[in-house]
């Protein structure tokens, strides 16, 4: 019987392959001859969870969208009707708004693991670059997709939101109603972020994640020791040419990776069951009612994964300037490759003081998040949002002094392991 199945499905390859000849060199270069460093660690997993959590998006989006209406009138009580009266409606739905979270939470460790083992260095500066593309546009998605259900955090997050574009001096104004289609959120915005929320964005961050997963395979994995792994005298156990510290991607890692997955899904299980609103910092409280153009919510302020922007913004007490500083604590992040100017990749081989300032940025970084997410009207955090400000800044913009100064240790000349 196993014969059978072994050779039908040897014959459907063949077929296939005689047919398409130009599909398998293309499974060989990205999955089964594919050597990926054999010393990734768990830091190592998030991409393919963002891969996961990608695919979660579309395919609850598409479930979402048969039974949405992109009407001002009508978008709240749809997503209600989805809630209560769509067979599995709220699993799907509550899939979807955790799952925008989790693609933050899963994208910044995935950021952070680049900054750590300085996986932006030559030659995977154009990886980062896409990668930064990919963040810019997830942040716009996930914007447009709050808006969608039209609660009063929907309507006042976008007025709030669009209304930035009012601080650029001449065109401003013009912009900000050419964006709404009005003078306020309204049905036409409403209408025109469905259509970049369900199909432009998504094909845009499909094919960016295309590229950034194309463009890392030109070069190859980083790994935590920042040493590449091109070295070796006789190859690998694969390949006579192939690297000496690979492994095929595929089964090596398809197969850990896969374990991985497993227990991301059952945690992510455990918060659309459990906690889907997670206290209010996945689903706001205040967006549980409709959106009301006469009633100011005492709170605006975005979901987590945008607040330590939003603090800057809100501590710089000029409205252009504080504009400026917001898109450019994201724009510097572009630069990364080429303010770092290290000897060596990994923060494993990196002296104290580049491990101390990764720290304290980490903590700035979350620290200005808690501050975005509160009401804003403390005076000593005001200042305090000033000087983490002023720190995220100083970090990136004195790294070129830094990173040189800064003593390193010897790099081994091979990947190291625990096994
Ligand atoms: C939808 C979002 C994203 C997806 C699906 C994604 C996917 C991936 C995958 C599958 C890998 C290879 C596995 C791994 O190293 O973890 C990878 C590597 C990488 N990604 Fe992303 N990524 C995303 C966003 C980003 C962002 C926002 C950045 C940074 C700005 C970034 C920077 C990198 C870098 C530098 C590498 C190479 C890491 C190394 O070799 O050490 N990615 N990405």
């Amino acid at each position: 019987m196993a014969n059978i199945i072994t050779r039908t499905a040897d014959g459907v390859v063949d077929w296939f392959n005689a047919r398409a000849p130009g599909f398998m060199p293309v499974y060989r270069k990205h999955m089964s001859e594919y050597y990926a460093p054999k010393n990734f660690n768990i830091w190592y997993i998030f991409g393919v969870l963002s891969i996961v959590v990608l695919v979660n998006q579309i395919l609850t989006g598409i479930f979402l969208t048969m039974h949405f209406k992109p009407s001002a009138a009508e978008a709240f009580a749809s997503v209600e009707y989805i809630m209560r009266d769509v067979e599995w409606g709220w699993l799907i739905r509550y899939m979807h708004s955790t799952g925008a979270s989790l693609f933050f939470i899963v994208v910044y460790i995935h950021m952070f693991r680049g900054l750590m083992y300085g996986s932006y260095q030559k030659p995977r500066e154009l990886v980062w670059i896409l990668g930064m593309l990919i963040y810019l546009v997830l942040m716009a998605e996930a914007f447009l997709g709050y808006v969608l259900p039209w609660g009063q955090m929907s309507f006042w997050g976008a007025k709030v939101i669009i209304s930035l574009f009012g601080a650029i001096p001449v065109i401003g104004n013009g912009l900000t109603e050419w964006i709404m289609g009005d003078y306020l959120p309204s049905d036409a915005t409403l209408n025109r972020f469905f259509a970049l929320h369900v199909i432009a964005l998504p094909l845009v961050l499909l094919l960016l994640v295309v590229l950034h997963i194309f463009a890392l395979h030109e070069v190859g994995s980083n790994n935590p020791d920042g040493v590449e792994i091109k070295k070796g005298p006789k190859g690998n156990r694969w390949s006579p040419t192939a690297p000496a510290d690979g492994v095929p991607f595929h089964p090596y890692y398809t197969v850990k990776d896969g374990f991985y997955v497993g227990g991301f899904l059952i945690f992510a299980a455990f918060i659309v069951f459990f906690a889907p609103a997670m206290g209010g910092w996945f689903l706001e409280h205040d967006n549980f009612t409709e959106a009301n153009k006469l009633v100011t919510p005492a709170h605006i302020k975005p979901v987590w994964y945008y607040t330590p922007y939003y603090a800057m913004l809100r501590v710089v007490p000029h409205k252009l300037s504080g504009v400026l500083v917001m898109f450019g604590a994201i724009a510097i992040l572009f630069l990364v490759p080429w303010l770092d100017r290290a000897k060596v990749k990994s923060y494993r081989y990196r002296g104290l003081l580049s491990k101390l300032l990764l720290g304290v940025f980490a903590i700035c970084f979350i620290w200005l998040g808690k501050i975005g997410a509160g009401p804003g009207t403390d005076p000593v955090e005001t200042i305090i949002g000033r000087f983490l400000t002023a720190f995220y800044f100083l970090f990136f913009l004195t790294m070129p002094i830094w990173t040189r100064i800064d003593k390193t240790k010897p790099v081994p000349d091979r990947v190291t392991t625990h096994d």
